[in-house]
Order: structure tokens, then sequence, then C-alpha cells
């Protein structure tokens, strides 16, 4: 048996203080968007109780789906290395990148610098990477890109989802259990500004590739979608909410996702647990879902 986890979405708070050259492009609007409302919702206690409880469960493996930033400062990339070796190595945690992480121009940049030993592939740098771990082979896709003032929208890119295409293809071939990382989710209710541009191209290459699982942030939501997948299988996109959001206040209250697999290839079984802080501050067991056996 086989356990990975899956958080996203941490926000890191408090936010540091910015110089106000630093301000002087998008994120001035982040960070009196951050003043007026998000330091409301995105308590570092939160987290910390979230990543308590996630570290007691002993996961084989740690996912998680990017906005680790608010208004990609430098500091919040130091203080992101720090989070991340917090909550593990880097061969023991996978990450991609969301759109707080890639704010402003630059900003991808410094993911690379301060974060890029949590999202290298096996052999080596490129998107998507691919990380073999135990039965697993965790498929890590990029969808951030920085983008104009009150677009948190998403990319994958032709590049991307035509190397995806040829890795789900030559995984299944070796029998692997599939999952694929990413920020955005493919099938979403949020409003236009905040979608994937090009969910119906990733929909398509898991519709012809397969995949046994996709894990996703950013819509802040506790979400279990269907995709449809070769030969009419269908494939679990599940999102998490964010892992700091404050319980009461705006989007699901903290969470993370636990998935227990065991089998092969053709007989695999999937159990997800959630587990997540209600009112009172404990973190909890939510719901047990079997997505596959
Ligand atoms: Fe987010
Ligand atoms: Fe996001």
């Amino acid at each position: 048996m086989f356990t990975l986890a899956h958080l996203s979405d941490p926000h890191l708070a408090p936010l540091p203080e910015p110089r106000c050259s630093e301000l002087l492009n998008k994120r001035v609007t982040g960070y009196l968007n951050w003043r007026r409302n998000r330091r409301f919702v995105h308590e570092r206690a939160v987290l910390d109780a979230i990543v308590a409880d996630l570290k007691a469960q002993s996961a084989d493996h740690i996912a998680c789906t990017g906005d680790i930033a608010n208004i990609a400062l430098p500091e919040e990339f130091r203080r992101g290395r720090a989070w991340l070796q917090d909550l593990g190595g880097a061969p023991e945690v996978s990450l991609v990148p969301g759109n707080h992480d890639a704010y402003v121009r630059g900003a991808l940049a410094l993911a690379s610098r301060f974060w890029g030993d949590y999202m290298l592939g096996d052999d080596g740098d490129g998107l998507p990477y691919l990380r073999r771990r135990g039965p697993l082979a965790l498929i890590g896709v990029s969808s951030a890109m920085p983008t104009a003032w009150g677009l948190a929208t998403g990319r994958v890119g032709g590049e991307q989802l035509a190397a995806l295409a040829r890795m789900l293809a030559k995984l299944n071939g070796e029998g692997l259990f599939r999952v694929v990382l990413i920020h955005h989710p493919p099938v979403s209710r949020a409003k236009r500004h905040k979608l994937l541009d090009d969910a119906w191209a990733l929909k398509h290459v898991i519709a012809a590739q397969g995949a046994e699982l996709l894990l996703h942030g950013h819509d802040h939501l506790a979400m279990l979608n269907w995709l449809a997948g070769p030969g009419g299988t269908r494939v679990p996109a599940v999102g998490v909410p964010s892992a700091s959001n404050a319980p009461g206040r705006a989007k699901h209250a903290a969470a993370y996702n636990l998935y227990r697999i065991d089998g092969s290839a053709g007989a695999w079984r999937c159990e997800m647990i959630s587990r997540g802080m209600d009112a009172s501050g404990e973190v909890k067991e939510r719901e047990r879902v079997m997505l596959a056996g």
C-alpha cells in the first residue's frame, strides 16, 4: 500500500512587508486585496495545524499543487523554501507552481531558484516532470503564468500537452498508477478570469491516454469531477481547499487528502480520505471515498 498526501494553496501568511518599488506592478492590487480580505482568510496557525496532522499520517509522498506565495515577493520565495523543507525533503515532496507563484514577470524564475529541487524530475529539468515513486508515476504539469491585472487564468500550452500525452502513453505501458499534478482544475465553476485557458486540450489528452488520478488546487474548494478516459473509463480530478483557509471564512475550511493506493494495472484500489479543520479548530477525518476498486 502506498500513501500519497495532497495539499494545496498554502498562501503563506503573514505577507512580508513589501518595498514601494516592489509594488510598481500588478502586485499593488494583490497587496491591497491581501490587506483588505485575504489576510483574514489565510492563517499561518491553520496551515501549521494541517501540516502537523498530515505529517502524523506518515505518507510515502506529498504533493503540493501551488500558490505557496501571494504576490510573489522575493521574500515569499525564501519563506516558501523554509516551509517546503519543514514539510519534507525534495525527493518526498512534489510541487507544481500556482498563478500566485507566477504573479509577475520574473516570479517563475524565483520559484525555480528557491523551489526547483521540489519540481525536478527523476531525469532532471523540464516540464512536465516525471517522478517514479513505488507504483506511482507523478507527473507535474505547470499551468502557472504571469497574467494581466485582474486575471488568474492558467495555460498548459502545446509543448507540455504533447509531452504529457507521450508520457501518459509510455507509463501506461509500464503499468504504473499515473497521477497528474496541476494547479488549475480542468473542470471548474469559477468565473472566466480564473479558468484554465486550454482545459479542453488537457481533457482531450486525458481522454486519449488516460490517467489514474488528477490532483489540483486553485479554486480553494473540495472538488471531485470525473473526466472521460479511453474506452469508457473515468479519471477522477480532485481538488482540495486552501491548506490555510480559516474555518467560517470565504471558501471551504482548510483540508488535505490522503490516497491509499494498492493493486496493479487494471485492478487498482484507490481510497481517498479527506481530513480537515472543523469550526473548533480541530483537524479530523471528513469523508472516505473509493475512487477505484
Ligand atoms: Fe490559491
Ligand atoms: Fe491559484
